[in-house]
């Protein structure tokens, strides 16, 4: 066995997608899009390794990866946790990068940089999606070995050992997490190929650059935002730091104070402080809700154990009116499109009337009681309909 490495770089692909079948080994630029990913990788530091499934419709992928001169490892198809454990086992390192092969836009900048935060902080787990604010499809994951080994171990939930990562960043209380932000958000465009249009999506992209290797920067200058955010419809964007004056305007009039847990008001230097460092900390989703253009509303969940606690607030003038239950829709939809949260939990003050009626209908059921709090719960998984 080598010495082990610092960093080992592991790309997952297999054929056996359910939206889009076969799609890492679709045509793009010329060759199949796994292959145009690897060529991508060219140059980064880091050795690439691939890991696919065990099943015989993925010897594709693995001759693909063998002819851009890439070792394989192969393993279970859907227990992805343990496919990367036994290629840490091959390849011992102690980080290890995860890229999906669906992303063929990756920029290796991007990766070097999620790497050199991930070194910097001594986290456990680094990412540029806890929030997302570049483009889906340029997704970046670092992982400490250790704490790699210890979810191998311990992880039973499903999600956890298809997703590979979600045991480590469901527990902000156990590991260390980190992310790398963009200077724009972008999050809302799609340069992922999850279906067939996003292929047609990314394959314009890399016709408007008219290159193969290029930055993102340059994709973004070449296509720029293509994500029309919803018209009449509420959604949420990550909050920046630039959102910390409207925060605090939602939580500091009579009622916010009153129904809020302390009571108190919140003093603006220490909100200012607080709310800095808590834009970029994966364990706190704070987001702003916004409805054609204009911001009417905040959201803050705080996560530990998988578990996220709501706080709610909607803009003085804007209450009332049915914002709130947007905001939790939003949320429920946020949250949907990634596997941090398993469930939401919120504490409301019993006579905080507007609150109890916006959770109830955006299907929050009461779960007890806690310091003179009604306690609510959801699972973030079931539809609306059901709830
Ligand atoms: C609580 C809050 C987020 C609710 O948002 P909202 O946009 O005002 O609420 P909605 O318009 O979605 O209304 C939700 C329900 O409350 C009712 N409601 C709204 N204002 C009300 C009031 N002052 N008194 C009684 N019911 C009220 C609505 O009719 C609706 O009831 P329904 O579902 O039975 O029709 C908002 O009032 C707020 O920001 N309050 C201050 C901060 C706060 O209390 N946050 C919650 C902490 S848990």
């Amino acid at each position: 066995m080598s010495a082990a490495r610092d960093v080992v770089c592991v790309v997952q692909a297999r054929t056996g997608s359910s939206r889009f079948p076969g799609k890492v080994l679709a045509e793009l630029a010329g060759r199949p899009v796994l292959r145009f990913m690897l060529d991508r990788l060219e140059g980064l530091g880091p050795e690439v390794v691939v890991a696919t499934s065990d099943l015989a419709r993925d010897d594709p992928v693995e001759e693909v990866a063998r002819a851009a001169g890439r070792s394989v490892v192969r393993g279970p198809e859907r227990d992805v946790l343990a496919r990367f454990a036994a290629t840490l086992d091959a390849f011992p390192a102690a980080h290890v990068v995860r890229l999906t092969a669906d992303c063929p836009l990756v920029d290796p900048e991007i990766v070097a940089a999620v790497v050199a935060l991930h070194l910097d902080r001594g986290a456990d787990y680094t990412s540029n999606v806890l929030p997302r604010t570049f483009p889906k499809g340029l997704d970046v994951e670092v992982v400490r070995a250790d704490a790699l080994r210890v979810a191998d171990r311990c992880a039973a939930d499903p999600v956890e050992r298809e997703h590979v990562t979600p045991f480590v960043y469901r527990r902000p209380e156990r590991f260390t997490l980190a992310n790398l932000r963009a200077d724009l958000l972008a999050g809302d465009e799609r340069w992922t190929v999850d279906t067939r249009e996003d292929l047609d999506a990314v394959r314009e992209i890399v016709a408007r650059v008219g290159r193969d290797r290029f930055s993102w920067r340059e994709a973004w200058a070449a296509v720029g935002p293509r994500a029309a955010p919803p018209r009449g419809t509420v959604h949420l964007v990550p909050a920046t730091p630039a959102d910390a004056e409207f925060f605090l305007a939602c939580r500091a009039d009579p009622d916010a104070v009153r129904w809020s847990r302390s009571g108190a008001p919140i003093p603006p230097a220490e909100h200012a402080r607080w709310f800095a460092a808590a834009c970029d900390d994966p364990a706190i989703r704070l987001r702003v809700g916004v409805l054609d253009g204009e911001r009417v509303g905040t959201v803050r969940v705080d996560v530990t154990g998988g578990v996220g606690e709501v706080g709610i607030a909607v803009a003085p003038a804007r209450r009332g009116r049915g914002l709130g239950t947007a905001l939790l829709r939003a949320l429920l939809a946020d949250v949907a499109a990634d596997p941090q949260v398993v469930r939401l939990t919120a504490l409301v003050h019993p006579d905080n009337h507007a609150s109890l009626g916006a959770f109830a209908r955006a299907g929050f059921v009461p779960d007890g009681e806690h310091d003179g709090f009604r306690v609510l719960r959801r699972d973030p998984a079931l539809p609306m309909e059901e709830a």
